[in-house]
């Protein structure tokens, strides 16, 4: 059987089409199972519907509160009995009503050297910093934001001080990486 995946994307989706395309081509044993969305209209669901795969997408005001649609999630998720979380561009925080289910389960991909430059501007950040060295991480979810433990890093120079070249630089980075990391932790 193979292993199925959730991953979770609020825009452009480069990293979901990166593991749909592994799944599709058997690189990866695995199957993208549902793509989650907190925005209806992103491109990452055109992406998902060009590859058959199912989708969850949710507008997070029409629910009360985060425990609420996070509880949807769970269902969708026990209902596709999902192996692995991806989180790929997802950005809201998650919230211990998807932590208490599947805590140990869910990665995110992140755009700096973690622990250096958490949060939703690490790129931008790290720029203006003066970094030199810039790289990606994929890391365990767990309550402390962008603080999980470390699974995969990769680093690359750059010297200048665009970040839309360093975004530009990162992303076949992020994909290969993120492809590299599922694989092994499927395989364990
Ligand atoms: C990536 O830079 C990833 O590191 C960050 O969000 C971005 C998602 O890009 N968490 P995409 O939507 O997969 O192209």
């Amino acid at each position: 059987m193979k292993k199925q995946l959730a991953v979770f994307a609020s825009g452009t989706g480069t990293n979901f089409d990166a593991i749909a395309r592994a799944c599709a081509e058997g690189v990866l044993d695995a199957e993208v199972a549902v793509m989650v969305c907190d925005k209806p209209g992103a491109a990452v669901i055109g992406k998902a519907e060009r590859y058959g795969v199912d989708t969850f997408v949710f507008s997070p005001k029409s629910y009360a509160c985060k425990a609420d649609y996070e509880a949807e999630i769970v269902k969708v998720l026990d209902a596709k009995k999902i192996d692995l979380v991806c989180l790929a561009g997802y950005m809201r925080i998650v919230g211990e009503t998807l932590l208490g289910a599947y805590e140990g389960r869910i990665i995110n991909i992140h755009p700096s050297l973690l622990p250096s430059f958490k949060g939703a501007h690490a790129v931008e950040d790290a720029v203006a910093y003066g970094v030199k060295v810039y790289g990606i991480t994929i890391h365990w979810v767990n309550a402390d934001l962008d603080g999980g433990k470390i699974i995969a890093q990769r680093a690359f120079p750059y010297e200048g001080s665009d970040p839309a070249e360093v975004h530009r630089l990162g992303q076949p980075i992020e994909h290969e990486l993120y492809v590299e990391t599922i694989k092994k932790l499927i395989q364990k």
